[in-house]
């Protein structure tokens, strides 16, 4: 599959099937979503992966708030993105991680479109409790939850979810968000 083609395929699904993704395949796209470039090359990124059944995914989905524990509990696959917020080498703050965090998730979400497997990322959690319940180290940072699996069945949703279950989000026009000579100015 073409880097282009995985970027048309992806989008957020809420209804996940319950085919289970082999920790096999978790642990290839999780090696790949690593290959991302960070500042300084500290690869800030952590993934805590838990599989339905396992005391892992109970445990984030104990954090997720309750709008998204409504669909993500058909999800095979539960993660934090974490990332680490100091540099190893000298203990320094690392203004980037969270950048570096976002660009390794993406490389996750398309290279997982080619094992036809789609992630929900979420905001929606309570951090300072993941950081707890992983007994994360001081300068981990728990950023994200990720549902992870293959495509279910809409009908799975509540009449809200349902309707919002789309491949098509809107997007902006490329002159609001690409400019040249001053803020605003379109290229
Ligand atoms: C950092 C981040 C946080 C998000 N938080 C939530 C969330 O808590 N609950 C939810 O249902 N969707 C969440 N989303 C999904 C977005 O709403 C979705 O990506 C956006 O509407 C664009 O749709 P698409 O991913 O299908 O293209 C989040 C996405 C990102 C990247």
């Amino acid at each position: 599959m073409k880097v282009k083609e995985a970027i048309e395929k992806r989008w957020s699904p809420r209804a996940f099937s319950n085919q289970m993704i082999e920790k096999q395949t978790l642990k290839n796209l999780l090696q790949e979503a690593g290959s991302a470039a960070s500042c300084f090359n500290e690869q800030p990124w952590h993934f805590i992966v838990g599989v339905k059944g396992t005391e892992t995914y109970q445990k984030i989905y104990d954090t997720l708030v309750s709008f998204n524990q409504d669909w993500a509990k058909t999800a095979p696959v539960l993660m934090l993105a974490v990332s680490v917020n100091e540099f190893s080498k000298n203990a320094k703050p690392n203004p980037h991680h969270r950048y570096d965090l976002g660009q390794s998730v993406g490389f996750l979400s398309l290279r997982a479109m080619e094992e036809n497997i789609y992630l929900h990322q979420m905001a929606g959690f309570d951090a300072d409790l993941a950081k707890e319940k992983f007994k994360m180290a001081d300068q981990a940072e728990a950023v994200a939850a990720i549902a992870l699996g293959h495509l279910g069945d809409s009908n799975q949703l509540n009449d809200d979810l349902k309707e919002q279950e789309s491949p098509e989000s809107p997007r902006k026009p490329l002159e609001d968000f690409v400019f040249e000579g001053e803020w605003g100015k379109a290229f």
